[in-house]
């Protein structure tokens, strides 16, 4: 949601802010631009992709060791040259780039235009680098002290990184909502949404807290807090490399990082089972474990791909814990007046560990006093650093928009909080324990060999990538597979796809079923087989087209199905990370068909830090 990069130190600014873009571009790709400080501070900006700010830029003046660059999903204002960031105030002193939302702009406008002020984009932006315009008079207050004071009176979501003609030794950058890491080199500074564009250069960050500012001035750091007071920074070591947010000889993201699952799984297992010895262990729950013993119940709040991680989570945690749990889409919970004690264990799961919602509903429950448990991908997000207590998934960076690795990580360890839990409340036999660990262990293995679907899976998209709707259903554990394999093709493809519990197809669904309709079931051996079996027939009996997905050797849906793909056997509770596999490489294959962009789907973006 929007990506900013700066640098301010002894190297050429242009080539660091352009490598820096280009790996932020996941985060929105309706307009990309920098700002460079060398003598004059200039502004180049474009519609479209960073590539197209590439080609315009090419003939232009880009030097310059202080610069600023951004990568926009539009919020306020369509995608256009004019609306691209960054942002000039009106004297062009100043420029502003922006990540995030000024939610009072608009009074804040009306009232500079009273003053006298003229706005040349529709954005939020551009309203608060006018501000600190206004607020610094012509250097009778100075930079950050302008700065400052601006903060102080917008409210809403921000990440900002501002650059001034008249101090070209400053670059300020600030945090409310919005994340920022700054990158410490030697006698220079990096800034970004994300460690992706500084790792090459520096692995010691500082993560920004809400509500702060950093100043670089001369060469010197200073943390403070909008409200003046001074911080002592804590330096981290990026644990991330180079390697990890590269393609590595895929043609997408999306596909290395289908293929990276094997090894993501065994990740998030990594130093936590030992299923030999019997033993399973969370490290991250903690003290906090006793609070998911004594609790009345479990709330999931997520969105989108994690949120069908969290209905995953659910039948988990409610058969084998035996724990009634509910899931919660985040800006549904956060705004409903939901009923929450201190009796509640909310379990909130993000890829990101940014999303607007998320931390919001995060917030909410923590208000009312419930205990709260991150699932996260990125190592010192927003959301991981408001919880009580959190597990990360360790999937390592996902950089395709539509989520896979980060979907069967954060499984792996809903089902492995499952266990625990249950293990801890006396609800699972010891057999049936120690059976499900080895199972879970051997899930990397298994996932691999489903990855041998791939060409089968290329076969199956040649067939059905014209096909103008698909309809996916499950049950089970096979019904959030359902959802999260329709999302998938959806996102990517933009054919429009619905996923449904395989029984209420009857309630409605069905009356789309022709001979043209492709409907994808997961029909494995499981508690509901032979349920499935009936609603595969009634699709049948429609003349839908049955592309199955099937336990290896099952030889009653082979018989009826159209297309069938085989996955090895597997305990029901484990389903999820096997059988959506050869759905992502379905809807990846489908997508490439389509010539449509698959690691940048139109109108998405990776983190959403807007509500
Ligand atoms: C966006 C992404 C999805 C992701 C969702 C939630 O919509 O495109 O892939 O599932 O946000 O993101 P989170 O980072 O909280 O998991």
């Amino acid at each position: 949601m929007c990506g900013i990069v700066a640098y301010i130190g002894h190297r050429q600014a242009y080539p660091i802010l352009l490598k820096g873009l280009y790996r932020l571009e996941y985060r929105g790709y309706d307009s990309a631009g920098v700002a460079l400080l060398n003598g004059e501070l200039s502004v180049y900006k474009k519609a479209g992709k960073v590539s197209d700010l590439e080609s315009h830029a090419r003939e232009l003046d880009t030097a310059g060791s202080v610069g600023m660059g951004h990568t926009r999903w539009a919020t306020h204002g369509e995608p256009n040259d004019r609306n691209a960031h960054p942002h000039y105030s009106e004297t062009k002193n100043f420029a502003i780039i922006h990540n995030g939302i000024i939610e009072n702009y608009s009074s804040i406008k009306q009232e500079l235009e009273k003053r006298g002020h003229t706005f040349t984009s529709d954005t939020d932006t551009e309203v608060l680098v006018q501000l600190i315009e206004d607020i610094n008079d012509n250097g009778n207050v100075g930079f950050d002290e302008s700065v400052r004071l601006a903060l102080g009176e917008v409210v809403g979501a921000y990440a900002i990184v501002i650059l001034s003609k008249k101090d070209p030794t400053k670059l300020i950058a600030a945090r409310n909502g919005s994340p920022i890491v700054l990158g410490i080199g030697k006698d220079e500074y990096f800034v970004a949404s994300d460690a992706t564009p500084i790792v090459e250069y520096t692995k010691n960050v500082i993560y920004l807290n809400d509500n702060e500012m950093a100043i670089v001035s001369d060469g010197k750091l200073t943390v403070k807090t909008i409200a003046n007071e001074t911080k002592i920074p804590y330096i981290e070591e990026l644990e991330i490399n180079l390697e990890a947010i590269e393609k590595g000889g895929f043609e997408h993201f999306m596909l290395k990082e289908i293929y990276e699952q094997p090894r993501s799984i065994a990740d998030s297992m990594r130093g936590r089972i030992d299923a030999k010895g019997g033993r399973l262990r969370l490290g991250g729950l903690g003290e906090y474990e006793n609070k998911f013993l004594s609790a009345k119940r479990v709330i999931i709040v997520a969105c989108g791909t994690s949120w069908h991680a969290g209905l995953v989570g659910e039948y988990l945690m409610e058969d084998l814990a035996r724990l009634p749990v509910e899931v919660e889409y985040a800006s549904e919970f956060r705004y409903r007046n939901p009923v929450i004690s201190e009796e509640d264990v909310v379990i909130a799961i993000s890829q990101s560990g940014e999303t607007a919602d998320t931390l919001a509903a995060v917030e909410l429950a923590k208000s009312k006093g419930a205990t709260i448990f991150g699932i996260c991908n990125v190592v010192g997000s927003s959301i991981p650093r408001a919880t009580h207590a959190g597990s990360y998934t360790h999937a390592g960076p996902e950089i395709g928009v539509a989520s896979t690795k980060a979907f069967t990580a954060q499984v792996t360890v809903l089902t492995m909080l499952a266990l625990q839990i249950a293990h801890r409340r006396g609800m699972i036999a010891m057999t049936r324990f120690s059976s499900l660990l080895s199972e879970l262990e051997s899930m990397p293995a298994k996932v691999e060999e489903v990855l041998k679907t791939n060409e089968q899976t290329r076969e199956l998209a040649a067939m059905f990538h014209e096909a103008p709707n698909f309809l996916y259903l499950g049950r089970g554990y096979g019904f959030p597979v359902a959802l999260e394999a329709a999302l998938k093709l959806k996102e990517i493809s933009y054919i429009h796809v619905e996923g449904y519990p395989a029984a209420e197809m009857k309630h409605g669904p069905i009356a789309l079923i022709d001979e043209q309709m492709p409907v994808v079931v997961i029909a494995t051996k499981s508690a509901s087989y032979e349920k499935v079996v009936s609603n595969i027939q009634e699709v049948k009996a429609r003349k839908g087209i049955i592309i199955a997905i099937v336990t290896r050797g099952d030889s009653t849906v082979r018989k009826l199905a159209d297309h069938v793909i085989e996955i090895p056997e597997c305990d029901d509770t484990l389903l999820p990370l096997l059988a959506v596999i050869p759905l992502q490489l379905l809807a990846y294959h489908i997508a490439v068909m389509r010539g449509c962009n698959v690691d940048q789907p139109r109108n998405l973006a990776k983190s959403v830090t807007v509500e």
